[in-house]
């Protein structure tokens, strides 16, 4: 069975809440009605009731970047993952590096949120990737492996069924510089082996693991041909609607080729 491909938009910290919706409404008038692949748009937390009402009658899906790992009470500036529910958001961002290097999220931390989401059906997009300094020292591997096991400790193989994994080399992010298709795809393989050491080969192979780094137009067919990337994670791009839904008709096309 082919995974189905996913191409979600990371907005980070750009739009308020008009701006957003008429980023959606551009993007949902072109490509609302497609179903062969997931598209899920992840605006700040602040826009994501307007584009919610702008996605909520076509097949695009709502994703936040971030949640509480705690299910309410005195946390102040916190969002929790019920209340994301409450306004239909299925999917969270969990783990991005940004997180990780400016808000000091450890992997203890990224494993309790992913834990709060899943008891929630929310399903995490979780963020893994070596920064380059990790890369030139040889412990690309090391280092998403940590990661990985980090995160999903004590999550079941019943709850590993709803998360997504992605793959963002750190040095990509924002950069302009892609990693080349074989540089993603042996790491995107190695997490694929990584995954099937703890939760088995089925599970393993139907997981999706998508592409986060500079990845555009006119680099996503080559990313997405590989045969362990099921799908992008975007954030520059993803804040126009040209770009975005060019990137969506690559998920499309891809999607087609390997079906
Ligand atoms: P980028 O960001 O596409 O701007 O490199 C990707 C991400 O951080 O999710």
């Amino acid at each position: 069975m082919p995974r189905n491909i996913i191409i979600a938009g990371n907005w980070k910290m750009n739009k308020t809440s008009a701006e957003g919706a008429d980023l959606a409404r551009s993007i949902v008038q072109v490509i609302g009605n497609q179903t062969e692949i997931t598209v899920i748009l992840c605006p700040p937390f602040t826009a994501l009731q307007a584009v919610g009402g702008i996605v909520s009658n076509s097949s695009v899906r709502l994703g936040a970047q971030n949640m509480s790992d705690k299910p309410a009470g005195a946390y102040t500036g916190e969002v929790s993952s019920a209340m994301l529910r409450d306004i239909h958001v299925t999917h969270v961002i969990l783990g991005h590096s940004e997180r990780r290097a400016l808000y000091g999220e450890t992997d203890a931390i990224v494993n309790k949120k992913t834990l709060a989401a899943l008891e929630n059906n929310l399903k995490p997009i979780l963020c893994v990737g070596e920064t380059l300094a990790e890369r030139e020292s040889n412990s690309t591997f090391d280092v998403i492996r940590t990661q990985i096991r980090g995160a999903l400790d004590s999550v079941s193989p019943l709850q590993f069924d709803e998360v997504i994994i992605a793959y963002e080399p750190v040095w990509a992010i924002g950069t302009g510089k892609t990693a080349t298709p074989a540089i993603a795809q042996e790491v995107h393989a190695f997490i694929r082996s990584e995954l099937s050491a703890l939760y088995g080969d089925t599970l393993s192979q139907k997981t999706r693991i998508l592409y986060g780094g500079s990845m555009k137009p006119d680099n996503a067919a080559a990313l997405l041909a590989q045969p362990d990337i099921d799908g992008g994670l975007i954030g520059g791009a993803a804040l126009n609607a040209k770009d975005f839904i060019a990137l969506v008709e690559s998920g499309r096309s891809a999607s087609v080729k390997k079906a």
